[in-house]
């Protein structure tokens, strides 16, 4: 018998209220606690909330203290129990909680430091089962947790409840979970100095506060929310089990909650406005969960699996099986600047104007050749003037003993010609000195981030050149806002969008390029990408009326790839294009083996890249088109 999707099982099983971006989430949260701050204060009573770190609740402090700066929100009355503090750590670390929440939260508020608590992780062990039920019994002396704020891991833990951890779990030492420490790594700059246990309160201490809300941003956290969302309750998933708290509320921004059935599978959970784009989907969908090609499925395959409506509306499925055929044929060209001299209808580009000036923006030095190599070889070798836009430096990601091997050659070099090499050796010294020296996560010195940022140019600029381009077609903008030496940036600010619309406005493109696959770990893209529309805004805004017949595609690749009912152009490759893209892709030395702050995937960028690209053609093969050897894919953007 075939599976049939069972329903029950779609549907939302813990209130989710969903926000455009993390700061609108972040104010929504930020106004529930300063009325809940508000209300007790009136009341005479305490207000106790359970605090969570990570990059989540960032945006909700900064709410939070903006609120007491501005608003005259007073933190006189409350006392917060932090969820969890890594074992062992002192509580100054950079990476300590405690240091994280004096920074975010307490020094900039007017909190008493007698009412702030996080687990000591400096204890020696046989005193951590003592600490930890005191733990617990101080959180009951001062009433018990009003608010729990939680964020949520990748595996589905709520504080550091790894998978596994019992709902009656109370406060007490725990082992962290290989992928905790490798999605944490990003803030040690290496995995192995992630420590490996924590300290954490339990599930059951987290589910005797009165209310909850855990907040999730980002693409990375949508298959995990899901599962916790919509799936059973389980203990493999620790944040499944808040289905069983009365009170308790997601808060998500609108990529957070993106693989929800309501957003992915809309027909599964109510009545659906069949849009091609949705009828795309659901037959798509239909047909690689068959393993059906498209034409190949029937009435009874709609029926079966809740597409009944869409036969309804379609009468029957050859006429539907035919209109998605067409629009997955359609997307698929070898011509990404659109192929001239033909009318071809629905091709994915205008013929015309041919050749073409194109604008690809890559936020690092390498992700053009990751995300989209074989159709930015296409592009250069089809005719058209390409020119690539280097967004930042992507200067942290070179490892020190790559900088050191580099000053070392300077002054090879200058030794072996006979060049004074004093300057180049006293770098040489500086460098040695101060990374020999230098603490995990700490910043590096200007002249060594200058040094790491040169290495990326070169590196770019060889790849440029291995594809054709000419050097006025090489654009290295080092936006400002990436120039913090950590994995933290700053905000978009007005010295990015000028520098992006001056470099816009001086190749005035046909095409644009940007990276659209947002689940990069550090944030990077989507920074990137709202500079870019924030300056084609304003483009437009002054009246430059040529932006209109300016196309802009999406590209992913290096974290991620679209859905295939997403795609709108997707670009083959033969088996050799994809050898020529790895070639490319190698010549980011600094990005091979290990660099710092990967993220959670282990794999170097090529295999990334090939196994994505490989992917699509496999699916685009078994949905029933023909099976290329990689295909790179695109959605393009309207603004
Ligand atoms: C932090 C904590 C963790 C994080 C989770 C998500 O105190 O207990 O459960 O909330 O690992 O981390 P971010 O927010 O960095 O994605």
């Amino acid at each position: 018998m075939r599976p049939r999707i069972d329903l029950t099982d779609s549907l939302e099983k813990i209130p989710v209220q969903i926000f455009p971006s993390p700061k609108e989430g972040s104010v929504y949260v930020a106004n529930i606690i300063a009325k809940l701050i508000f209300e007790k204060n009136a009341k005479g009573e305490k207000c106790v909330i359970g605090l969570a770190t990570g990059s989540t609740p960032k945006s909700l402090y900064a709410e939070l203290v903006h609120m007491h700066k501005n608003e005259g929100l007073s933190f006189k009355n409350v006392i917060t129990f932090n969820l969890d503090q890594y074992y062992p750590m002192e509580a100054d670390a950079l990476n300590s909680y405690h240091y994280f929440m004096r920074k975010y939260l307490f020094e900039q508020t007017d909190i008493d430091p007698d009412n702030y608590f996080l687990p000591d992780g400096m204890l020696p062990k046989d005193q951590l089962k003592e600490h930890c039920l005191e733990y617990e019994k101080r959180i009951e002396d001062a009433g018990g947790l009003d608010l729990q704020i939680l964020g949520i891991g990748n595996n589905g833990h709520i504080g550091f409840n790894e998978p596994g951890s019992a709902s009656y779990s109370k406060t007490r030492l725990i082992t962290l979970d290989n992928s905790t420490r490798l999605a944490n790594s990003q803030e040690f700059g290496n995995v192995s100095q992630v420590p490996r246990m924590a300290i954490t309160m339990g599930i059951s201490t987290i589910m005797k506060s009165k209310e909850i809300i855990l907040m999730a941003w980002g693409q990375t956290k949508a298959p995990v929310i899901k599962k916790s969302v919509e799936g059973l309750a389980t203990e493999e998933v620790p944040a499944s089990l808040l289905q069983n708290h009365e009170n308790c509320t997601f808060v998500l921004d609108e990529a957070a909650a993106s693989e929800l059935t309501r957003f992915k599978s809309p027909w599964l959970t109510g009545e659906c406005d069949w849009t091609p784009k949705i009828i795309k989907n659901a037959v798509v969908s239909l047909a690689l969960k068959l393993n059906k090609p498209v034409l190949n499925l029937t009435d009874i395959d709609y029926n079966d699996f809740g597409l009944s409506d869409l036969l309804v509306e379609k009468g029957d499925a050859y006429e539907i099986n035919l209109e998605v055929y067409y629009m997955l044929r359609d997307s698929i060209t070898g011509w990404p600047g659109g192929k001239p001299d033909s009318s071809i209808p629905n091709h994915p580009e205008r013929s015309k104007p041919f050749p073409k000036k194109v604008l690809l923006f890559s936020p690092h030095p390498d992700d053009d050749i990751i995300s989209m190599g074989g159709t930015f070889m296409r592009l250069h070798d089809q005719g058209h003037e390409v020119h690539v836009g280097y967004q930042t430096s992507g200067n942290i990601a070179v490892t020190d003993e790559f900088v050191t091997r580099f000053i070392d050659f300077a002054v090879g070099f200058e030794n072996i010609f006979g060049i004074d090499d004093t300057t180049s050796k006293k770098i040489l010294d500086n460098a040695s000195a101060f990374l020999n020296t230098k603490r995990s996560s700490e910043k590096d010195t200007p002249e060594i981030r200058n040094i790491k940022g040169l290495i990326r140019r070169c590196e770019a600029r060889a790849t440029c050149k291995y594809v054709g381009l000419k050097d006025h077609q090489i654009h290295f903008m080092n936006l400002p806002f990436y120039e913090t030496g950590t994995i933290e940036k700053k905000p978009m600010g007005e010295e990015d969008i000028e520098l992006t619309v001056n470099l816009i406005q001086k190749i005035k493109p046909d095409q644009i390029f940007c990276a659209g696959d947002l689940a990069d770990p550090h944030g990077t893209h989507k920074v990137c990408l709202d500079i870019v529309l924030e300056a084609l805004r304003r483009i437009k805004a002054a009246g430059n009326n040529w932006i209109d017949d300016c196309w802009i595609w999406l590209y992913k690749g290096a974290w991620e790839e679209w859905d295939i009912s997403e795609i709108e152009m997707a670009v083959p490759m033969s088996p050799d294009q994809v050898r020529k893209k790895r070639y490319g892709i190698f010549i980011h030395q600094s990005q091979k083996d290990s660099v710092p702050f990967q993220g959670g995937d282990n794999r170097e960028f090529w295999q990334r890249a090939e196994e994505r690209n490989a992917n699509t053609a496999l699916l685009y093969g078994k949905l029933g088109l023909t099976q290329y050897a990689a295909m790179e894919a695109f959605v393009r953007m309207k603004l």
